[in-house]
């Protein structure tokens, strides 16, 4: 039986096999299709040598295919990939992975079953994983092996979280300060969020624009674009530990060392979480230099500008920023925050960007539509439905579905599979301005490469078939049956990944935790996941 995920579409199957020895691989690629060529080594795990006829693998250009659908035949002449750019042959050679099991290093002999494949394409454009490097800090490695990954199941698009309250993480030349004060915190909250417990380490870590465009590089090579997301104007403690007096008052305040919650106001912080002033023009000019340096080692046309749960206080306070209100005519501060995102957004577009934010941007009625809202709140959010109406298009990540940070028991493997747009307040009219799927993995809680993937896998998996696959060939109980061979090459590859423990009732999972405040249905049973034991990492 063919394992494949994502699903395609159109597979047929036949009993007999076709296997060929690594060693003695074979490829024929059509000149339009070059680029595979470089790449086919790399993906593969091992090299083939050309060839003109009978080859082992053929890579054969096919008008008749999109730019990132394939078809694929294997039959007793060899694998018959055909695609009409690097893109629909990457994703073949992908299937071709899974379909051979070429990613267990210790086989010599590849085999597989007559398959032939139709045009497979996928059903969103944007299919993604984000990562936030703010609150752990895992370095160029685990973001590798995390673009490995997602490569294999046609996952294309990384958001990368490089900024946040808990640590600025990348490189600005015109302000050292950001990494020389902003990198470092003295130590990290543990447990939970509403845990007095600290570890006492301190922690540090940053990417150089050199490590930058490494990891863009191999990203590329992968078919991966990368979404940089530089969060303004919340969420910057670490902004403002380094730059006092980018905030409304210009006091010292440290990198925070907590995640959140109520325990910084306890201990007499009362003032961790404030924004950047949205009155002083140097604000401006600081964000507009910030965007240009970033812009510039991301070739991808997407920017993503956070905007998330600004707080008003500091501005229903600040001079600065009422006089800005009143000179502009804005009626309040989330206007304010409005009148900043169109200012940003018009930046952006002025180096040919495309501006994406967190939901909560689109707050103000003011906001022009060309942007793009990165819906992730658990409520229904009627500004979303209003951007929708007017033109603006989204990217669908919400809560109960896609936060990989959260518990299995919450964001569960069927909850991902079957997230269903319509179901999740997006109008039916308004489905093609959706461009796609994002899981967020938040890290306040997730310290180690071990536990970043037991979150991420299976959930990414679901995801993954979720954004492909046309709804005619879903079905979570055929996925779950799929799944158990991709544990072996997770086991293979010496990955880490959720390995399903028990099924039990929901109720006994939920019973400490949010239940009754997330208005979750506690009838359902589900599984709940340990990290897996039979994996050594390389
Ligand atoms: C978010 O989770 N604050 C985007
Ligand atoms: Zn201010």
């Amino acid at each position: 039986m063919i394992n494949l995920i994502p699903k395609p579409k159109n597979l047929i199957e036949t009993a007999e096999w076709f296997s060929f020895e690594k060693n003695n691989a074979t490829a024929f690629v059509s000149c339009e299709l070059k680029e595979i060529k470089e790449m086919l080594g790399v993906v593969m795990g091992f090299e083939f040598k050309e060839a003109k006829n009978n080859a082992t693998i053929s890579f054969i250009f096919d008008n008749s295919e999109s730019r990132d659908s394939y078809s694929l035949i294997v039959d007793k002449s060899g694998i018959k990939v055909f695609a009409s750019n690097c893109e629909g042959a990457f994703y073949a050679l992908q299937t071709v992975r899974q379909l051979f099991e070429a990613d267990f290093p210790s086989k010599k002999c590849l085999a597989c079953h007559f398959v032939k494949i139709t045009n497979d394409k996928p059903k969103y454009e944007w299919r993604g994983l984000h990562l936030d490097e703010s609150r752990h800090f895992f370095g160029k490695e685990t973001v590798k092996k995390m673009l490995d990954f997602m490569a294999l199941y046609k996952l294309n698009r990384f958001h990368w979280h490089l900024t946040d309250d808990q640590g600025w993480r990348i490189e600005i030349k015109k302000y050292p300060l950001l990494t020389q004060i902003g990198s470092k915190r003295k130590y990290s909250q543990v447990g939970n969020w509403n845990s007095k417990k600290i570890d006492g380490k301190p922690v540090e870590g940053f990417y150089t624009q050199e490590d930058i465009k490494e990891i863009v590089e191999y990203a590329k090579k992968r078919q991966i674009e990368i979404v940089p997301e530089i969060d303004f104007p919340a969420h910057s403690a670490a902004l403002l530990a380094s730059y006092n007096h980018l905030a409304c008052r210009d006091i010292p305040c440290e990198v925070f060392t907590f995640f959140g919650g109520i325990i910084p106001e306890s201990r007499g912080n009362k003032m961790w979480n404030r924004p950047l002033c949205l009155g002083k023009e140097e604000v401006y000019n600081f964000v507009y230099d910030v965007i240009d340096e970033v812009s510039k080692l991301f070739p991808f046309e997407y920017f993503h500008v956070g905007g998330d749960e600004a707080p008003r206080n500091e501005w229903k306070q600040c001079p600065c920023c009422q006089a800005k209100m009143k000179e502009e005519n804005l009626k309040n501060e989330d206007e304010l925050q409005g009148y900043f995102t169109n200012k940003v957004n018009e930046h952006l577009r002025s180096k040919g960007k495309i501006m994406i934010g967190w939901n909560e941007i689109l707050k103000a009625d003011l906001i022009n539509r060309d942007i793009v809202a990165q819906y992730w709140t658990p409520q229904r959010d009627k500004n979303v439905t209003t951007h929708l109406k007017q033109g603006g298009k989204v990217i669908l990540s919400c809560h109960k579905a896609f936060y990989f940070d959260m518990n299995y028991s919450y964001v569960t493997l069927k909850s991902t599979y079957n997230f269903n747009p319509v179901l999740n307040n997006v109008p039916k009219d308004y489905l093609s301005n959706v461009l796609g799927l994002e899981a967020e993995n938040w890290t306040e809680w997730i310290d180690s490469e071990e536990m970043l993937f037991y979150k991420i896998y299976p959930r990414a998996l679901a995801l993954a078939e979720n954004a492909w696959s046309d709804e005619s060939v879903k079905n979570y109980s055929d996925f779950c049956q799929r799944l158990k061979r991709h544990n072996k090459i997770m086991d293979a590859l010496g990955i880490y990944y959720g390995d399903e423990k028990i099924t039990v009732h929901r109720s006994v999972l939920y019973k400490s935790r949010m239940a009754s405040k997330l208005n979750l249905k506690l009838t359902d049973f589900d599984s709940e996941y340990r990290i897996s034991k039979n994996v050594k990492p390389k």
